[in-house]
């Protein structure tokens, strides 16, 4: 299965992406994570050691790798470049493994204006594709606010978008929005997460003012983030509810077994 997971800066997608991470090694899955935020932390979130996270660097970054498949210099625009670059060794070359759990960072995608084709975008396109249509694994992107660069092509390949709100009015208006781009980009299952709610008074805020998406879970405010975030642990470790509660999610999403 290949899921996304997006929504306002700050809900917690990088929290549910690596509760997920967790939940779904436990259940036998092989995991491929996949890191889309320009300042990369998920491998914090899954309590990866420093000293494999330093031989991880966004392939976005990768000037080298980028001329070497593309045939173009990062940055460049115009000129003759490979549309389809080589990229079905990147995941494993460029990752790094810890508890079960393989992390790509891909650094930031860059958009420019409409039309725009340099090569990073290709190569990371490509990769993206690639990654969706061939890996067997489960798939979890942890994106940022937008969904627009997944782009059509591998927007179609996306079994399921998480949106993250908290009982936020805000947040609830960006997964407003991200539900809009989604459906323009026609992705098919699109899901409401519900954070950081403090009570049921916050649930029933969530659920209140979802824009029109099925919630498949709530995930509680637990001070547990804060400490695993201090302790430089998973919070799969730290929070018993939590770890319930994505659970709740991924029976849900109907990944119970590989
Ligand atoms: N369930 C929760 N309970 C308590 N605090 C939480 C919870 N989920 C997230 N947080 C806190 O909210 C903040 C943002 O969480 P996180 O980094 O997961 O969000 P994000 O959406 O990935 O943020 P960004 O947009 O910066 O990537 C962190 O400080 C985290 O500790
Ligand atoms: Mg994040």
């Amino acid at each position: 299965m290949k899921i996304a997971v997006s929504g306002k800066g700050g809900v917690g997608k990088t929290t549910l992406a690596s509760l997920l991470a967790h939940t779904f090694v436990a259940r036998g899955f092989q995991v491929l994570a996949i890191d889309v935020d320009p300042s990369p932390c998920l491998a914090d979130a899954l309590g990866f050691p420093r000293a494999l996270v330093q031989n991880l660097k966004p392939i976005a970054e990768m000037e080298d790798l980028i001329t070497e498949r593309t045939g173009a210099k990062p940055g460049t625009m115009g000129g003759f470049f490979k549309l389809n670059p080589r990229v079905d060794d990147i995941p494993d070359r460029f990752s790094v493994t810890h508890r079960g759990i393989r992390l790509l960072e891909l650094g930031a995608v860059k958009q420019g204006g409409s039309g725009c084709i340099c090569a990073e975008s290709v190569l990371l396109r490509q990769l993206v594709s690639q990654i969706l249509l061939q890996r067997n694994e489960v798939v979890l992107m942890d994106m940022y606010a937008g969904v627009e660069h997944l782009g059509r092509a591998t927007a179609d390949m996306v079994d399921a978008l998480l949106i993250v709100a908290e009982p936020t009015a805000r947040s609830l208006a960006t997964a407003a929005q991200i539900k809009q781009l989604a459906t323009d980009l026609r992705i098919q299952h699109l899901y409401l997460v519900g954070n950081k709610a403090q009570d049921q008074a916050d649930r029933e805020f969530i659920a209140a003012n979802s824009p029109g998406l099925t919630i498949i879970g709530f995930l509680s405010a637990d001070k547990a983030v804060l400490d695993a975030d201090r302790e430089r642990k998973p919070v799969y470790d730290l929070s018993p509810t939590l770890v319930r509660e994505a659970a709740a999610i991924a029976d849900a999403l109907g990944q119970n077994e590989p």
